[in-house]
C-alpha cells in the first residue's frame, strides 16, 4: 500500500474545490483570519482551489429546529445541502462548531461526518513550533503524529440507558448490577477491519516518513476482547515492518511517558477513546489546543480542523488567534499535493511566532508574557501579520483581501 493512497488525495486535479466550513461563535472569526492568508496566497503564488461555503453546527440546529416540528429529521446540525456540498468537495476546512449539553435529538456535527464519509484515520500532529515553549523542564523538541481511530470504540454510539433485562443474562459479570437501581451501559466496538486499517495506515506513514519507532497505545492488560485484538494486529503486523521498531505500551504509560519523554514518540497509534484523550495532552506540549490541528482522512474525502473548540463567550470578537485552523490548512494542502504551497504556509506561520509581535492574548498569555493584555492583536491582525510574509505588499491588496473574507464569513443571517 501506498501512503499517499491513505493521506493523499484520491485523484489530484489542476484545481480542487474544497468546503469552507466557519462553524459557529469564534469559528467565524477565525475562519474569516484564515481566509484573509489563503487569498493572500492566492495573490502571491496562486492556489488551486475553488472555495464553497458550507455550514454546519449550533447554527444549522437552531435554523432547523425554526423551520421544522420536534422529531423531524431533517433537524440536525448538518443540513442535507451541506451533505451534498461535501460530497462534491475534493476535501474539506472547518474552523470550530459550537456543541451544547442536553439537547434532545442533537448529534454532533463532526461525529456525524466521521460516520457519514467513514473518515477512519484521525491525524494528530504535536510538533514544537518555533517561538513556543513547551511547559515542560529543559523544553523538549517534540515531532509526534498520532493516529487516532476515528469511528468505531465508544463511539459507534450503542448505548444503553436504562439497560435492557435481557442485558443482565447476557455475561456472567453483569449479574452483580441486577438489583442496582439505574445501570448505563455503552459498548466498546472494534471490528478488525477497523483495527487493521488504522494499524496500517500508522505503519506505512511511518515507512514513508523515514520514522524508525510507532507506539501502539491501548488497555489490552484489562480490556481483553477489544484492546487484546487491537494490540495483537499490532503485532502482527509489526513483522511486516521490519525496520520500524514496534512498541505496545498501556496507554496509562503513555499518558505519563508523553510528559516525561515526549521527544521519544514519532508515531503512536491508538483508538478512538485514547487517541481523543491522548491528542489533547499531546497538543499541550507543543502550544496548546490553540494551536492543533486535526485531519480526519478516509478513502475518498477528508475533513481538517483545529483541535480547539468555538469558544462561544468570544463570538464575534476576533480574540482567538488563527494558528489551530492554519495548521490544519497546511495539512489540507499536503493532503491536495500542494506540498510547496504547505510549507510557505507553515514558514510564514513560523516566522509571525518567532517575531513575537503581532499574536493575540492566547498566544502571548499561553507563552507566559505577563503583559498579553496590553499587546495583544486582534485574529484579523495577527493573520494580516502572517499574509505579509507570503505576500509582501499585502497592505496594498488589504481593502480587497479584507472585504472578501468578511463576505465569505458572514454569520449575520444566521439564528445563534
Ligand atoms: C475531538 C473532539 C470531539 C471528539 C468532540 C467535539 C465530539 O473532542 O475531535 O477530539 O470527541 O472526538
Ligand atoms: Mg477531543
Amino acid at each position: 500500500m501506498d501512503i499517499r493512497n491513505v493521506l493523499r488525495v484520491k485523484e489530484t486535479k489542476p484545481r480542487y474545490k474544497v468546503a469552507y466550513i466557519p462553524g459557529d461563535d469564534a469559528g467565524f472569526d477565525v475562519m474569516e483570519g484564515a481566509m484573509i492568508v489563503l487569498q493572500a496566497m492566492d495573490k502571491a503564488f496562486g492556489l488551486p482551489i475553488d472555495w464553497v461555503r458550507a455550514d454546519m453546527g449550533w447554527c444549522m440546529w437552531a435554523k432547523s429546529c425554526q423551520e421544522y416540528p420536534e422529531g423531524d429529521p431533517r433537524r440536525n446540525t448538518v443540513p442535507e445541502e451541506t451533505k451534498q456540498i461535501l460530497r462534491e468537495s475534493d476535501a474539506a476546512l472547518m474552523a470550530a462548531i459550537t456543541s451544547k449539553a442536553g439537547v434532545k435529538g442533537f448529534k454532533s456535527a463532526i461525529l456525524q461526518m466521521r460516520q457519514l464519509f467513514d473518515l477512519y484515520i484521525n491525524l494528530r500532529p504535536a510538533k514544537s513550533m518555533p517561538g513556543i515553549t513547551c511547559p515542560l523542564k529543559g523544553d523538549p523538541k517534540i515531532d509526534l503524529v498520532m493516529f487516532r481511530e476515528n469511528t468505531e470504540d465508544l463511539y459507534a454510539a450503542v448505548e444503553f440507558r436504562p439497560t435492557p433485562k435481557e442485558h443482565f443474562d447476557m455475561h456472567p459479570g453483569m449479574a452483580r448490577f441486577k438489583d442496582k437501581e439505574e445501570v448505563a451501559v455503552s459498548w466498546k466496538v472494534f471490528s478488525k477491519e477497523g483495527c487493521e486499517r488504522i494499524i496500517r495506515a500508522a505503519f506505512e506513514y511511518a515507512k514513508a516518513t523515514g520514522r524508525t519507532k510507532v507506539v501502539c497505545a491501548t488497555k489490552a492488560n484489562v480490556i481483553r476482547a477489544t484492546d487484546g485484538m487491537f494490540k495483537e494486529i499490532f503485532l502482527n503486523m509489526a513483522k511486516e515492518y521490519p525496520d520500524i521498531q514496534a512498541i505496545d505500551e498501556n496507554a496509562d504509560a503513555t499518558a505519563m511517558w508523553l510528559i516525561k519523554n515526549p521527544q521519544d514518540y514519532q508515531v503512536i497509534v491508538t483508538p478512538n477513546v485514547f487517541g481523543d484523550i491522548l491528542s489533547d495532552e499531546a497538543s499541550q506540549l507543543v502550544g496548546g489546543m490553540g494551536f492543533a490541528p486535526s485531519g480526519n482522512i478516509g478513502k475518498d474525502f477528508a475533513l481538517f480542523e483545529p483541535s480547539h473548540g468555538s469558544v462561544p463567550k468570544y463570538a464575534h470578537q476576533y480574540k482567538i488567534n488563527p494558528c489551530g485552523l492554519l495548521n490544519a490548512a497546511t495539512m489540507m494542502l499536503e493532503y491536495l499535493g500542494l506540498e510547496e504551497a504547505a510549507r510557505k504556509l507553515e514558514a510564514a506561520i513560523s516566522a509571525v511566532l518567532v517575531e513575537g509581535k503581532d499574536l493575540t492574548y492566547d498566544v502571548f498569555r499561553d507563552n507566559g508574557d505577563p503583559d498579553w493584555e496590553k499587546k495583544a492583536v486582534s485574529t484579523l491582525d495577527m493573520a494580516r501579520a502572517i499574509a505579509r510574509k507570503i505576500l509582501p505588499d499585502y497592505d496594498k491588496y488589504d481593502a480587497e483581501i479584507s472585504k472578501k473574507a468578511k463576505e465569505m464569513c458572514a454569520w449575520e443571517h444566521l439564528p445563534q
